[in-house]
């Protein structure tokens, strides 16, 4: 291992499916844009397609399966088991379909991202695209956020919007909306692996100044 090596922040990358956001992180990474390493990606789906585009950029994987357990308790003990024999300084949610318990996300606190496809705080949860189409909202976007216990509520770090066209179905918004996924998700990475992204007493700062409660407005349309 390389001195370089070794003040890279480490990070895990959890996911259930097709893990486009994943790929967002590794082609960052691998371009040299990200002073990371990713030392693991752990799915809790055998089937999630992301496993295989991990594979090919030669990133450990392993799965567990919430099937096989009998709660959230027994699951998320398992997981978290997992995580840290990675040592990770950063854990990512990409597209991560599980609801954590309070003792898990308490462990992470300040260090585990989510990334979510709405303006938080609208629609925590599901199916957000169609909610937004059916409140018939000129704007949709998607926010990257510090995990607490609360289900898509921890503290804003990033968002960045998309308008709503009017010819819009839930699939032409949902691709507006990935293409910034893949823009801010790497960028909330790097600035996390570069000490310049925080939690500190449920807030964040960004370069040491806290930011507003809908985090850092990214420009969609001119960055
Ligand atoms: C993304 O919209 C992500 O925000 C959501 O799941 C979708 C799938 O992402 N939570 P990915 O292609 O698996 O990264």
């Amino acid at each position: 291992m390389t001195d370089a090596d070794s003040q890279r922040t480490r990070v895990v990358v959890l996911i259930s499916g097709t893990g486009s956001n994943l790929q967002a992180l590794i082609n960052a990474q691998q371009a040299g844009e990200l002073p990371i390493e990713l030392v693991a990606v752990i799915s809790n789906r055998p089937e999630a397609k992301g496993l295989k585009r991990a594979e090919r950029a030669g990133i450990p994987t392993c799965v567990v399966d919430h099937t096989q357990f009998d709660g959230r308790e027994s699951f998320d003990q398992a997981l978290q088991r997992k995580i840290d024999a990675y040592q990770p300084d950063l854990i990512v949610l990409a597209g991560f379909m599980r609801i954590l318990t309070e003792a898990f996300t308490r462990h992470y606190e300040g260090r585990m991202l989510n990334i979510h496809p709405s303006l938080l705080p609208k629609y925590q949860g599901l199916n957000t695209h169609e909610r937004a189409l059916q409140a018939g909202d000129e704007e949709h976007g998607v926010t990257i956020h510090f995990v607490t216990a609360e289900l898509d509520g921890g503290p804003i770090a990033l968002q960045a919007r998309v308008p709503v066209l009017p010819d819009d179905d839930a699939t032409s918004l949902a691709q507006r909306v990935l293409v910034q996924e893949h823009r801010i998700y790497p960028l909330a990475v790097k600035w996390f692996a570069e000490g310049r992204l925080r939690m500190v007493d449920g807030r964040v700062l960004l370069n040491s100044e806290p930011l507003g409660p809908s985090g850092y407005p990214i420009d969609t349309h001119t960055s």
